[in-house]
C-alpha cells in the first residue's frame, strides 16, 4: 500500500509541509524504499523509533514523568537562557540584579518564578520518575546500566538546583549554602579541603558565587545535555520502556506495536501542555523566595538546608556527622549503584511491586518506618543522651557507632524478618527494605522542613 502522504505531498502548502515533517501522517509504508523515505523525511522519527509496544503506552506505567523531566530540563535551559541577559554574578551585583529583573524587566518577575518552581519541581519529578523505575523492576538487564546514568543524572539535577540556590544572594541563600557546606568538613581527611575548594576559600564570597554561577551555567547543563543524550540512546538500545510482564508470563515473543505517531506523540505533546499550563498559573499566583540582601554577620535562626537536603541535616540532629555526612550517604550510594548487579531469584518486569505480596510488603515497611522513625527521633530527642550517658568515650562511637549498629541490627532483622513470613524472594524483600528506608527518608526530610524551630528544636508546625 502506498503511503497517503507521498500521494498527497506535492499538492500541500509549504507551512503543510513542514508541519508534516515534523508530526508525519500516523502510517508505516510497507516497501523498504518508501519506509527508508518515510523515515528520512521525518523529524520526529530520527529520535523515536517508528512502531513502539502497545503495552508500553499505557500512561500507569510510567505517569509520564521521564518526559515531564525532559520538558522540565528544557524549559530550564529556556528560561534560564533569559535570566542570563540580566543577571550579575557577584555579591555587589547579584541582589539588585534580581531587583532589577523583578521590578522593571517586562516578565522579569514571571521568568524568575517559572525558573525557580520548575527547578524544584524537577527535583522531585526526577525522583519520582526513579522510584517509577524501581518498583517497576525497569533497572534489571538490560537497562541496568541506564539506571546508573540516571542517578548520574539525579546528581547533576540537585548539583543544578544547589548552585543555583547561592544566585541570589540574599539571607535564604547565604546561609543556606553556608550551612551545606559546612556539612563537608566532617568527611573525614578530605572534608577542609573540598570545603575550600567548593567554597573557593574559607567563606562563602564572591569566589564561591562565580564558582558556582560557572556550575551552574556551563557545567551542569553541558553534563545534562550529554547524559541525557546517552539516556535515551540507551533506552532506545533496550528496545524501548520495559513491558509490563508478570513473573510467571513468558517472555512475549513479539509484542503488538502501534506506530509512534500518533499514539505516543499524542500522549506526549498533551502532558507537556498540562505540565507547562500548570507551571504558568503557579509561576503566576506565587513568586519566587526573595528575602533580605546577604548579610554575613547575622545568621538566621534557625539556619536550614534547601529542602532536598533536610534529611540529612535531620539526620546530623540524630548521627555523628562522620556517619550522617559520610559513611550513611556514601553506603547509601553504593546500594543504589549496585542494585541492578544483584543476582535476584526472579526478575519481574513493568509490573508495578512486581507482585501482590511485594505491594503487601512494601506496605507492611511503609507502615514500620512510618512507627520506628518518629519514634527513634523522639527517643533520640527527650529520652536518650547516649553523649551524656558515656562520658570519656569518643563521640565517634558513643554518638555514631552505637546508634549506627542499632539502625543497621533492625534494618537486617527487618529483611530477615519480612522475608521469612512471607516466604518472598530476595527480589520483594529488597524492594521492602527500599520502602523502608524512603518512608524513613521521607520522614526526616519532612521533619526537617516542617518541626524543626528555633535553634532547630523540635516544634508543632502550627
Ligand atoms: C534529568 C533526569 C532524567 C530524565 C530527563 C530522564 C528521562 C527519561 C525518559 C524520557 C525515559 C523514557 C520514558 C519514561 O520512562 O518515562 C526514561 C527512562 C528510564 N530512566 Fe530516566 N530520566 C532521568 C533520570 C533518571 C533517574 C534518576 C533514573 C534512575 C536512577 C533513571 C532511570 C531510567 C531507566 C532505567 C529508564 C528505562 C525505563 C524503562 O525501560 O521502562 N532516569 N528516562
Amino acid at each position: 500500500m502506498k503511503p497517503q502522504k507521498s500521494q498527497s505531498s506535492e499538492n500541500l502548502g509549504y507551512f503543510h509541509r513542514i508541519f508534516q515533517s515534523i508530526f508525519p501522517d500516523p502510517i508505516i509504508p510497507k516497501s523498504e524504499q518508501e519506509r527508508k523515505r518515510y523515515l528520512l523525511k521525518n523529524l520526529i522519527l530520527h529520535f523515536r523509533p517508528a512502531t513502539i509496544p502497545e503495552k508500553t503506552l499505557k500512561f500507569s506505567l510510567t505517569w509520564g514523568l521521564g518526559g515531564m523531566a525532559v520538558i522540565l530540563v528544557l524549559l530550564q535551559f529556556g528560561t534560564g537562557l533569559l535570566l542570563k541577559f540580566v543577571y550579575e554574578p557577584t555579591p555587589v551585583g547579584a541582589y539588585t540584579s534580581i531587583l532589577m529583573l523583578q521590578n522593571e524587566v517586562v516578565f522579569g518577575q514571571l521568568i524568575r518564578n517559572m525558573h525557580h518552581w520548575s527547578a524544584n519541581l524537577l527535583v522531585l519529578i526526577v525522583f519520582m520518575h526513579m522510584l517509577r523505575v524501581f518498583f517497576t523492576n525497569a533497572f534489571h538487564p538490560p537497562r541496568q546500566f541506564n539506571w546508573i546514568v540516571g542517578l548520574g543524572l539525579f546528581s547533576l539535577v540537585l548539583i543544578a538546583n544547589f548552585t543555583g540556590y547561592l544566585l541570589p544572594y540574599d539571607q535564604l541563600a547565604y546561609w543556606a549554602v553556608t550551612v551545606s557546606t559546612g556539612m563537608l568538613e566532617y568527611i573525614p581527611g578530605l572534608g577542609v579541603h573540598l570545603q575550600e575548594m567548593v567554597r573557593g576559600g574559607s567563606d562563602i564570597g564572591p569566589a564561591t558565587l562565580s564558582i558556582f554561577f560557572a556550575i551552574h551555567t556551563a557545567l551542569v547543563p553541558f553534563g545534562l545535555i550529554i547524559l541525557m543524550a546517552f539516556h535515551f540512546w540507551r533506552t532506545r538500545k533496550a528496545g524501548g520502556l520495559v513491558i509490563p510482564r508478570r513473573p510467571q508470563e513468558d517472555i512475549e515473543e513479539k509484542p503488538i506495536r502501534v506506530p509512534t505517531v500518533p499514539n505516543l506523540l499524542v500522549r506526549e505533546v498533551v502532558t507537556a501542555l498540562v505540565l507547562l499550563a500548570f507551571i504558568l498559573v503557579f509561576a503566576m499566583v506565587f513568586n519566587a523566595p526573595l528575602e533580605s540582601k546577604a548579610n554575613p554577620g547575622l545568621s538566621p535562626n534557625p539556619t536550614k538546608a534547601p529542602w532536598y537536603f533536610t534529611g540529612i541535616q535531620e539526620m546530623l540532629m540524630h548521627f555523628h556527622p562522620s556517619f550522617s555526612l559520610f559513611i550513611i550517604p556514601i553506603l547509601m550510594m553504593i546500594a543504589l549503584l549496585g542494585l541492578p548487579y544483584i543476582d535476584y531469584e526472579s526478575k519481574p518486569s513493568g509490573v508495578w511491586f512486581g507482585s501482590y505480596k511485594g505491594r503487601k510488603m512494601a506496605v507492611v515497611a511503609a507502615i514500620t518506618a512510618t512507627i520506628a522513625t518518629p519514634a527513634g527521633i523522639l527517643t533520640d530527642e527527650y529520652l536518650v543522651d547516649l553523649a551524656a550517658w558515656m562520658q570519656g568515650v569518643p563521640a565517634f562511637i558513643s554518638n555514631g557507632l552505637i546508634p549506627f549498629v542499632v539502625v543497621l541490627a533492625g534494618s537486617i532483622g527487618f529483611y530477615i524478618l519480612i522475608k521469612r513470613k512471607y516466604s518472598a524472594t530476595n527480589n520483594e524483600a529488597i524492594q521492602a527494605l527500599f520502602v523502608l528506608f524512603l518512608a524513613s527518608f521521607i520522614i526526616l526530610t519532612a521533619t526537617g522542613i516542617w518541626l524543626r524551630g528555633m535553634g532547630m528544636k523540635l516544634m508543632l508546625p502550627f
